[in-house]
């Protein structure tokens, strides 16, 4: 089913038994010339990565390992704020499981209760302003049930919200689907066309949070997120903007 979906947005597929990294195969794919946009799928990797360093868990025929290798004109086709973008489409998956509560917090998290369900890597080589090699990595837990060694964050899965095991293949096709759809809108007109709708579904939009990086911690009223993607909080000193980089974020 999948293949006839990706012959469909004429993607090239490729479904691996175990790889290290999705995101890293999909991008040595790129890098020796494969055709993109191609989507690369694990059924488990030895070093899924996560934002910041982090290790992702990713236990056997469980979850969704999902990535999907572009190359793009970064000239005509502005990367800033994809991975926002990214989570806009992976929301609406979410939410077409019935689980509507699932919901954003910056810049790509998708949360239930605080809990994390689903997380985005975007990954870049090359110059961004010219015609470069771009990973859109997304890790959904899926049917996960039990604790697995090394997770270090609250987490859930789709099996522990709604009750009952959920079909992998429909879960990456749709994901692909809205990826086609809101990749377009994206590259046509902007984040600026998505920004509202991804404020809509932010969790913590008007909350007291705590922005932290490597140079120390700042505490403000989160008012959304700019054009770029880019997080506007209002601190002691005015409203201040940043970009995602190394940067986390938590409640205050
Ligand atoms: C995060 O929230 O820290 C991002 C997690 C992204 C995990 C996915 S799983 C598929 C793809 N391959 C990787 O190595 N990472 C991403």
């Amino acid at each position: 089913r999948l293949q006839s979906a990706c012959e469909a947005l004429a993607w090239d597929f490729h479904l691996l038994h175990e790889t290290d990294s999705t995101n890293a195969r999909a991008m040595r794919l790129l890098e020796a010339g494969n055709p993109a946009p191609c989507l690369l799928l694990a059924e488990s990797q030895s070093a899924g990565r996560g934002r910041r360093g982090r290790h992702w868990v990713s236990p056997f025929a469980e979850n969704l390992y999902y990535s999907l290798a572009l190359r793009l004109d970064g000239a005509a086709q502005p990367i800033e704020a994809l991975s926002l973008t990214a989570g806009l489409a992976l929301l609406k998956t979410l939410h077409e499981t019935g689980l509507t509560r699932a919901g954003l917090k910056w810049p790509n998290d998708v949360l239930v209760d605080d809990r994390k369900i689903a997380g985005i890597l975007l990954e870049l080589s090359g110059d961004p302003s010219a015609v470069c090699h771009l990973v859109i990595g997304i890790g959904i837990n899926v049917n996960r049930r039990v604790e697995a060694v090394g997770i270090d964050q609250p987490w859930t899965s789709l099996f522990l919200e709604l009750g009952h095991l959920c079909d992998r293949t429909e879960l990456a096709i749709r994901l692909s689907e809205h990826l086609r759809d809101y990749l377009q809108i994206h590259f046509a007109k902007g984040f600026s066309a998505l920004r509202e709708q991804w404020e809509a579904h932010h969790l913590w939009q008007g909350k007291s949070a705590v922005l932290i990086s490597g140079a120390g911690q700042i505490t403000g009223k989160v008012l959304g997120v700019d054009e770029r993607g880019a997080l506007r909080l209002q601190t002691a000193a005015g409203e201040q903007r940043f970009s995602a980089g190394e940067l986390s974020l938590r409640l205050a």
